[in-house]
């Protein structure tokens, strides 16, 4: 019998989807699951195609709604990250039904359909609301993305952790009267635009590059992301997320000079972020003074770069 060594070692077989999972994953092959007749068809026949949106286009903010992005061609955009007003009586918020704000919502993501390019990604940070009763936005984020053509990627839940705040509003204390759940998480609901020829995955044009290092990318692919939240009174705005949030989501998505898109743009944390990893930024955002804001710190991020 052959003693084993390095060249004589058996290679390792790849595994595959058994009824009760595995835990090798490297080389997994997973065909048998996709070809199951509970797997949704992806369609690709509506993607359009890539354009190149003009130099002049990007870096920019504009002060209208993400309803009309005629700035943008079809198919020029590569990653969007947003978050959107919630209608909870923000100073920017009007006092919308739940159909007149789903309406608002659903323009913007068809806006946002036609602008992505085909394999481009769309993230959306969202909190639910309320507790008489809970108003899960996520769950209408999702129908509404999917209703518009998105194909979703995943779902990232956003632990806040003691950045959350110490909320008190536990409704009855100690008691099974009343007593109601204090969210210390949000959301990042991840969409892809169907690419026609790989489905899910999107390789780089020429002279675009990875720059995700191994750390982050260990990090960034599960599905709970810890960090603080940002103070609302520092960023000059209401309820802004922080950089690290549009970060991670660019350096996972992206390749360098893609362009990033953000319709709720607000003090320009998403800009920053693609700024400051080589990437190309456009947002909108109805209040002027929140794109003057944001103009302001993107100015500073990027100073000397
Ligand atoms: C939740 S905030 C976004 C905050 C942002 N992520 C930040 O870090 O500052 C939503 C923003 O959407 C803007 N907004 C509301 N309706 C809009 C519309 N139709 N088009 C573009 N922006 C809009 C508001 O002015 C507000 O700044």
């Amino acid at each position: 019998m052959p003693r084993r060594n390095s060249t004589t070692r058996p290679r390792k077989r790849s595994t595959s989807t058994s009824s009760f999972g595995t835990s090798g994953r490297i080389s997994h092959d997973a065909s048998e699951y996709y070809a199951r007749a509970f797997q949704p068809e992806i369609d690709a026949s509506n993607v359009g195609e890539e354009h190149a949106a003009p130099g002049e286009s990007l870096d920019r903010i504009y002060s209208h709604s993400s309803e009309n992005m005629h700035e943008l061609p079809d198919g020029s955009v590569h990653l969007m990250v947003t978050s959107p007003p919630y209608n909870v009586g923000k100073e920017y918020d009007e006092d919308l039904t739940m159909d007149d704000y789903r309406g608002l919502l659903r323009r913007v993501l068809a806006e946002t359909w036609r602008v992505v390019a085909p394999g481009g990604r769309a993230c959306v940070n969202v909190a639910n609301l309320g507790r008489k009763p809970y108003i899960p936005l996520h769950a209408y984020v999702i129908a509404d993305a999917a209703e518009t053509g998105f194909q979703m990627r995943g779902e990232i839940i956003w632990d806040k952790g003691a950045g959350a705040g110490t909320s008190t509003a536990w409704g009855s204390w100690r008691s099974a009267s009343n007593p109601t759940l204090r969210d210390t998480h949000e959301y990042i609901l991840v969409f892809q635009k169907p690419h026609p020829k790989t489905g899910f995955g999107r390789r780089a044009p020429a002279g675009h590059e990875n720059t995700i290092d191994r750390d982050d990318f260990m990090e960034s692919t599960k599905s709970v992301w810890r960090f603080s939240p940002q103070s609302a009174k520092r960023a000059n705005h209401p309820a802004p997320f922080p950089v690290e949030l549009p970060r991670r989501l660019i350096q996972l998505y992206t390749y360098t000079n893609d362009v990033v898109l953000d319709p709720f743009m607000g003090t320009g944390a998403t800009a920053i972020a693609a700024a400051t990893a080589g990437r190309r930024y456009v947002g909108y955002d109805t209040s002027a003074e929140y794109c003057a804001i944001a103009e302001g710190r993107i100015a500073e991020a990027t100073l000397g770069i």
